[in-house]
């Protein structure tokens, strides 16, 4: 099959490249990455040790752990960009932190509209922060919680963007009635048999009655998204 978009790029710059493999050659995303619809390279931070051979060092002003270096970091980038042709201005450029902003479905939309991504792996205490400024890197967290580094943030964000690419979605109708499209969460869904553990199937999805299931859908979204926001 012939794909009329041009292969949507990823390369991630951390120090754990083991963390990319598992999730994503599996499922959509796997058999769209075997379609050629996307890609991913690696950037491994640990080829670019400095002089001193470290990665690392003890934070400015004491602390806890360590900081991943600007200029370890800066070669490891560099490299990545230099893999990228054309203009490198189509591509996102960005750092996974938990200081970052709050990912959405919208940034996730937006993100699958360019023509790929760099993404930096934070790691340790943190990363020194004028490599952040120097690149301009856009900061995304995946959540108000601390992870161990941005690796799982970093897939989480890739599986997120990759469905939404052209042909990737073997049913594209269930994009389209997908929830965050109208920032609805999507509608309980349910399968046989008609009763499990006592438990019955809603009546209204039984009736065969297109229309009245489609009203019961929207209402279960909506009562569903006005709960979600009190929360
Ligand atoms: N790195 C550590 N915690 C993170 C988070 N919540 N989001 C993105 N990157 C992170």
């Amino acid at each position: 099959m012939k794909y009329s978009k041009k292969k949507f790029l990823i390369n991630a710059i951390t120090i754990f490249p083991q963390a990319f493999e598992g999730l994503l050659d599996i499922s959509i995303i796997g058999s769209a990455r075997k379609k050629g619809i996307w890609d991913l390279q690696i950037t491994d931070i640990k080829d670019f040790v400095d002089k001193s051979n470290t990665i690392d060092d003890k934070p400015y002003g004491g602390g806890p752990g360590m900081i991943l270096k600007a200029e370890v970091l800066q070669n490891a980038y560099n490299q990545a960009l230099s893999t990228i042709e054309e203009s490198t201005k189509k591509y996102q450029k960005i750092m996974l932190t938990p200081r970052g902003k709050r990912l959405n479905q919208d940034i996730v939309k937006e993100l699958s509209k360019s023509e790929g991504l760099i993404v930096v792996c934070g790691r340790y205490e943190g990363v020194d922060q004028r490599f952040i400024d120097y690149n301009e890197l856009r900061e995304i967290s995946v959540g108000d919680y601390v992870l161990s580094g941005g690796e799982p943030a970093a897939v989480t964000l890739i599986d997120a963007i990759i469905r939404l690419l052209p042909n990737v979605l073997g049913n594209p109708s269930s994009l389209l009635e997908e929830s965050f499209n109208n920032d609805l969460i999507e509608y309980l869904q349910y399968t046989k048999p008609r009763v499990w553990k006592n438990l019955k199937v809603p009546e209204v999805l039984l009736s065969g009655d297109h229309k009245k299931i489609k009203d019961w859908r929207l209402e279960n979204s909506i009562a569903f998204n006005k709960k979600k926001k009190d929360r």
